[in-house]
């Protein structure tokens, strides 16, 4: 499978190479600035290239020099994480193939041996034929081999009680909650305050982060369980990002700001310009060439 799956990353990663770095065109190499600029997170995996959240795209950003994946997380009908962005399985397998009679084919009502039949990459491009939906176990386990870090989304936590508890479970279980990890290579976020809130409530060494964009009076209230606000980039502007730098978090540092879906250079100069500490985006090289980010 890694076999299949490296090739399919390497073809990929050459084709990304000849398109981004033709004759003439400017280096990707970091210039002096490059530790103060945003860090760029590989939304889903590099996932303008690769099936979204597969082992397939985080192997592809890994192989084009990115360090920070974002993925989201779900849970089967048995109660296996697995990772996955939508409540259905339509759009990223070839479900409604396999199992054409379980309409509308809801991540929470398919096992995880059901789940493990499923192709998740055909639908993005035949060469990524055979690529699954992966558990968070696998996927923690590809993390760590690949030297990569995380920005891990519990996605849609009001229909998955105690998701939370079964994430960290399962970090615990594939060594993800140990010291040098915890510190500088997990973020937990969701849309939820509520379940961001008791991810610092049940490990609070924890950085987590909080999707959306709260008003400016609310952003106290988030500072108290929060290191984060990663907002969508159409809701935020500089005198908002800055408000956001003026608090400081559970852990004593200024709350940070990585916004998404970043996927073109003029917008990512202009969230540079915001003063955002981060960028998530499916075209981390498209984001690195402009602002030059890691
Ligand atoms: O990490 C930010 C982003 O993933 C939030 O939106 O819908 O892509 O999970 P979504
Ligand atoms: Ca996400």
């Amino acid at each position: 499978m890694y076999v299949r799956s490296a090739a399919a990353a390497t073809a990929a990663f050459l084709g990304f190479a000849l398109t981004v770095c033709g004759a003439g065109s400017a280096s990707a190499a970091p210039g002096p600035d490059w530790l103060s600029n945003p860090i760029v997170y590989a939304h889903r995996g590099a996932s303008a290239y690769a099936p979204e959240n597969t082992l397939e795209a985080i192997d592809l950003a890994m192989m084009m020099g990115f360090d920070w994946v974002e993925n989201d997380v779900q849970r089967t009908k048995d109660g296996t994480l697995v990772v996955i962005h939508d409540e259905t399985l339509a759009r990223t397998t070839d479900v409604e193939q396999v199992f054409p009679d379980r309409k509308p084919w809801r991540v929470k009502d398919f096992t995880a041996v059901e789940i493990a039949q499923l192709d998740a990459g055909s639908w993005f491009g035949q060469e990524f034929t055979g690529a699954r939906v992966p558990t968070l176990r696998e996927y923690m386990r590809r993390v760590q081999r690949n030297q990569q870090r995380l920005l891990l989304e519990i996605k849609r936590p009001e229909i998955y009680a105690g998701i939370e508890q079964q994430t960290l479970d399962v970090l615990g279980e594939t060594g993800w909650l140990e010291e040098n990890r915890v510190a500088r290579r997990l973020v937990i976020q969701s849309f939820s305050a509520a379940s961001v809130r008791t991810v610092h409530e049940l490990r609070p060494d924890l950085s987590t982060a909080f999707l959306g964009t709260p008003a400016l009076a609310d952003l106290p209230q988030y500072a108290e369980f929060t290191d984060r606000i990663n907002p969508a980039h159409t809701t935020i502007n500089s005198d908002w990002v800055s408000a956001v730098h003026g608090l400081t978090g559970p852990h004593g540092k200024a709350l940070e700001v990585a916004t998404w879906t970043v996927d073109d250079a003029a917008t990512a100069r202009k969230v540079q310009d915001m003063g955002v500490d981060g960028i998530i985006t499916d075209k981390p090289d498209v984001v690195r060439e402009a602002v030059g980010g890691y």
